[in-house]
């Protein structure tokens, strides 16, 4: 067994919030590799799983590692009873079976690829709208003016909410993603990652009591007056016994949330990939040379720059992993990038490569039933974003002055500014 607070120590170097490692988090992960490959990292007490084989164990064993580990943070105390909805229901995400597989199994069996196929011409079409906005500038912000709007109005779409208030649900999102936090405990009231003043969490909650409001006019609409929409199809759902199969309370906390998964984890692949090809000269020819390879530079953007840096997870009982005991109640961080850059799974792993025979097999959506049930969408909208891009700026770079900015956040990347020039 390794002793887990000498690994603390080890440890006080790794700070996932740090600019460096959300940029490029290769060196890191490569230092946790040859170092101890499982440990206890003291600063966000949970246990960082980083190995592919181990990733997807955790991932796989549903039954020993839970995924109920996500809380809001709490609201102020004047607040609280009107914002239930949100702190009573659980996420999809945080479900485990049966409720898990209960609300999954209607929500995934409407994302047909048939859905994302019928959906790709509008979606290369508002590409081309958001370039002609931009085209004659010379240079953009790749998130605000293109990633961004163009996965927001797919995620609008296939969910039939009012195009018009696309960027009342970017506010929303944020404000959803910020408040959601890990619970250490199920007694314990999930705490913030980074200190929070009082004014700033009050304004969070203000905001998603709003959402929370229209969220449950949105809903009865939908009941009364049923649209062609995943949304609506959802809803319609009913059990042998004539019941709804999702109540209105867990649509109105699902719903957010479910826009907010859809669309800012795949702005960061659209924009991710952009900065993986201005880094890699040589590939990016290659790939304008034969843009049938997009989809293979999206798997290795997938591979070394997911959107979601890890998944989180509570072992229901004392595990052995990689010879590093875990007791019960403990969270594991199964490091999906740690994943995707592990030398025993793939070759040269900080190397974007374009002929990499196995690059579609990183763990970037998740494993297992909690898989992403988005995967298909997002790539589909990356790779026509990208291709769209190669097409009608073929000379895109990265502007030298301007820094890429992210936002700290665990588990998701949260790239802010990405400038462009061409
Ligand atoms: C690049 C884009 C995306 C990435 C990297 C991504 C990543 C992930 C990952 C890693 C998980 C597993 C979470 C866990 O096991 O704890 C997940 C789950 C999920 N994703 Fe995505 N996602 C993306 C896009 C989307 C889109 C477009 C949608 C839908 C519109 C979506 C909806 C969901 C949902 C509903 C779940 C929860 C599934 C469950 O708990 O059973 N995602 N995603």
């Amino acid at each position: 067994m390794r002793d887990a607070s000498l690994e603390a120590t080890d440890f006080n170097w790794f700070n996932p919030f740090d600019t460096s490692y959300i940029h490029d988090p290769y060196p890191a992960v490569a230092r946790i590799h040859a170092t101890a490959p499982v440990f206890f990292y003291e600063p966000l007490a949970l246990w960082i799983v980083s190995k592919y084989d181990d990733v997807k164990t955790v991932l796989k064993d549903a039954d020993t590692f839970s995924s109920k580990v996500f809380g809001f943070l709490p609201p102020p105390a004047d607040l609280a009873p009107q914002v239930r909805d949100f702190t009573d229901h659980e996420l999809l995400l945080g479900m485990d079976k049966p409720e898990h597989t209960a609300l999954r199994q209607p929500l995934a069996s409407l994302f047909t690829h048939k859905l994302v196929a019928d959906l790709e011409p509008a979606v290369r079409e508002r590409a081309k709208r958001l370039i002609d906005g931009f085209i004659a500038d010379g240079r953009c912000e790749l998130m605000s003016q293109y990633s961004y709007p163009l996965a927001l109005s797919t995620i609008v779409d296939v969910f039939g909410v009012p195009a018009d208030h696309a960027d009342l649900f970017r506010g929303w999102s944020d404000d959803f993603m910020t408040m959601l936090s890990v619970r250490r405990s199920p007694e314990e009231e999930p705490a913030a990652a980074h200190p929070m003043p009082p004014e700033e969490l009050r304004e969070h909650w203000t905001n998603l009591l709003e959402a929370k409001a229209y969220f449950k006019e949105y809903v009865a609409r939908l009941r009364r007056a049923p649209a062609n929409d995943v949304f609506s199809a959802l809803l319609a759902l009913k059990d042998t016994n004539g019941n709804h199969r999702v109540s209105d309370a867990s649509a109105v906390v699902n719903i957010p949330n479910l826009i907010a998964a859809g669309h800012d984890t795949t702005a960061n692949l659209i924009s991710q990939t952009v900065i993986l090809l201005n880094d890699n000269p040589e590939q990016r020819r290659a790939l304008q040379d034969d843009l049938a390879l997009v989809p293979q530079a999206i798997e290795e953007a997938l591979r070394m720059r997911g959107s979601a840096l890890g998944n989180l997870r509570r072992a229901k009982r004392d595990v052995v992993i990689r010879g590093v005991e875990i007791p019960a109640g403990a969270i594991v961080y199964a490091m999906l990038n740690g994943a995707g850059m592990d030398a025993d799974q793939f070759d040269k792993p900080g190397t974007f490569d374009l002929a990499r025979p196995n690059a579609g097999q990183h763990l970037a959506f998740g494993f297992g039933r909690h898989n992403c049930i988005g995967s298909q969408l997002a790539r589909m909208q990356a790779r026509v974003a990208l291709t769209e891009l190669l097409v009608r700026l073929p000379d895109f770079r990265l502007t030298p002055s301007e820094p890429i900015t992210y936002a700290p956040g665990l588990p998701l990347r949260f790239t802010t500014s990405v400038p462009l020039e061409w």
